[in-house]
C-alpha cells in the first residue's frame, strides 16, 4: 500500500519549494511565498498581535472543547470586519457563518456544501488562478469551469472577455471571486465591474463565492471590501471564505470564516448552520481557536484594533513603495518598456509576462523562485533585490528575442 508512491508527482507549487530548497546560491530569492516580509527578510509579528495574544493567555480559564463551528464570536467581529455593519446586524439570521482554520479550510468546506446540496453546480475560477483554490473544489467533486480574466503577456485585465465567458453560467453555479488583491494577478475589479458583474450573477441565479485573504493590503481595510459590500447588497445568496492569515500575520495559527449571507426568504438560516456544523465535523472535526481569539481580541478592544490598523496601513504603504521602485527599476533596465502594470496592481502579487520555461531559466540563471504564472510576491522582495529581477527580467527579454519586444504566446 504505502510502496508506489514514488509515481506520485508534487503539485507545481510543491515542487518550486523542493527546487528552492535544493539550490544552495547564496543568491537565491524567493518570491515564491505568499507572506508579508519586511525588509530584512522576516515575516514580523505584528505588536497588536503580541500584546493581544498576552491578554488571551492571561485571561484565558480553559481550554476545553469548543466544536466544530469553532469561535463564533470571532466570526461576528470578522462579519463587521468584511460585510460592515449594515450587512452584519449581529443575530439578524441572514449572515451564517463558521470559524475554520484559515480561508483555505473556508473554501474546501464551501465547497463540500455546495456540492452536497448541488449535485449539478460547477465552480467558475479566473485563468489564472492560484492553484490550490482548484485542488479545493476538484477533490469535492465538483466540475471546474474557467473564465480569462487577465491578458498575460499583455499585462492588462481581460474584463470583457470575463463578461463573455460568465455568459455561461447556469442556476446555482459557484462563481469564484477574489474580494481584493487577486492571487495570483494583483488585478482588481473596480466599482462599476463589480457592479455588472452582480447584476449578471443575480440575473443569471449563480451564487459568487468570494475569496477575501489579503483584506488592508490593496487600497485600505474599508477601500479593499467596497466590491463584496456592494455585491452583498445586491445578489440574494453569497459566499465568503475569509482568511486572517495576512491580515492580521498570523499564518501559522489558522484563523478564518466560511459565511453564506442570504436575503430574507432565500435561506434556512438555521438548516445551513446544522449542515455546517456537520459538514465541518466530518471533514477536519473541529478548528483551532488560538488565532481566532487574538482577532477577537483585537477587534474587540479600541486601543489594539487602532495599533492593528495602523501597523497593517503601514505594511500596504510598503508594498506600495515596492511596487513604484519594481516599476522604476524595471523602465530604467529596459529602454521603452511600459511596467505601469506593476504600480496599477493591488497586494502582494503580480505576474511578469514570462513563459514557464524562462521562469525555470529564471531560476537556474537568476536562482530567482516564483509561483506558476510567473507570479512575483512584491511584498517578499527586499528593496536591495529590485535591481536583480529587473536584470534578470531584461536579460529573459533579450535571449527571447534578439530585442527583447516581441510576444511569445
Ligand atoms: C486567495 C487566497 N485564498 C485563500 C488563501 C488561504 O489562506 P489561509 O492561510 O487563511 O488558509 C490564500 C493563501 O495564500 C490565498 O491567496
Amino acid at each position: 500500500m504505502f510502496r508506489e508512491l514514488s509515481l506520485y508527482e508534487d503539485d507545481p507549487i510543491e515542487s518550486m519549494f523542493v527546487r528552492l530548497a535544493a539550490d544552495r546560491s547564496p543568491d537565491r530569492m524567493d518570491l515564491g511565498i505568499g507572506v508579508y516580509r519586511d525588509d530584512s527578510g522576516e515575516v514580523p509579528v505584528f505588536r497588536a498581535v503580541r500584546d493581544a495574544e498576552l491578554r488571551v493567555v492571561r485571561r484565558e480559564g480553559s481550554k476545553s472543547y469548543i466544536g466544530p463551528l469553532g469561535n463564533l464570536d470571532y466570526c461576528r467581529v470578522v462579519e463587521r470586519l468584511v460585510l460592515g455593519p449594515e450587512h452584519a446586524e449581529p443575530g439578524n439570521g441572514h449572515v451564517i457563518s463558521t470559524q475554520t482554520g484559515g480561508a483555505g479550510s473556508a473554501l474546501r468546506l464551501g465547497a463540500e456544501l455546495v456540492r452536497t446540496l448541488s449535485r449539478r453546480s460547477r465552480v467558475w475560477v479566473s485563468d489564472p488562478v492560484w492553484p490550490h483554490q482548484l485542488e479545493f473544489f476538484e477533490q469535492a467533486g465538483m466540475q471546474i469551469m474557467t473564465y480569462r480574466y487577465y491578458d498575460h503577456y499583455g499585462s492588462v485585465p481581460q474584463f470583457d472577455e470575463m463578461l463573455d465567458d460568465l455568459n455561461g453560467l447556469r442556476r446555482d453555479d459557484l462563481l469564484l471571486l477574489h474580494g481584493c488583491c487577486h492571487n495570483p494577478t494583483g488585478q482588481d475589479l473596480d466599482q462599476d465591474q463589480w457592479q455588472v458583474v452582480s447584476e449578471l450573477v443575480a440575473e443569471k441565479r449563480a451564487i459568487p463565492f468570494v475569496d477575501v485573504a489579503y483584506q488592508g493590503f490593496g487600497q485600505g481595510i474599508e477601500e479593499d471590501v467596497a466590491g463584496v459590500r456592494l455585491m452583498a447588497g445586491q445578489v440574494p445568496q453569497m459566499l465568503l471564505a475569509v482568511s486572517s492569515s495576512k491580515t492580521f500575520g498570523i499564518y501559522r495559527e489558522r484563523a478564518g470564516m466560511l459565511t453564506v449571507v442570504v436575503s430574507p426568504g432565500t435561506g434556512d438560516a438555521a438548516g445551513l448552520r446544522r449542515r455546517l456544523r456537520d459538514l465541518a465535523r466530518q471533514l477536519y472535526f473541529m478548528p483551532p481557536d488560538h488565532g481566532a481569539a487574538i482577532v477577537l481580541e483585537i477587534l474587540s478592544s479600541r486601543d489594539l484594533e487602532d495599533l492593528w490598523r495602523s501597523e497593517l496601513d503601514a505594511m500596504r504603504l510598503e508594498i506600495v513603495r515596492k511596487r513604484a521602485m519594481l516599476r522604476e527599476v524595471l523602465e530604467a533596465e529596459i529602454d521603452g518598456y511600459d511596467a505601469s502594470f506593476i504600480e496599477r496592481q493591488l497586494g502582494m502579487f503580480s505576474c511578469l509576462p514570462i513563459s514557464a520555461d524562462e521562469q525555470r531559466l529564471m531560476e537556474k540563471l537568476f536562482h530567482i523562485y516564483m509561483l506558476p504564472n510567473a507570479r512575483v510576491n512584491v511584498a517578499a522582495m527586499k528593496s536591495s533585490d529590485a535591481r536583480t529581477v529587473a536584470r534578470a527580467f531584461r536579460e529573459l527579454r533579450t535571449r527571447r528575442t534578439g530585442d527583447g519586444f516581441r510576444r511569445v504566446g
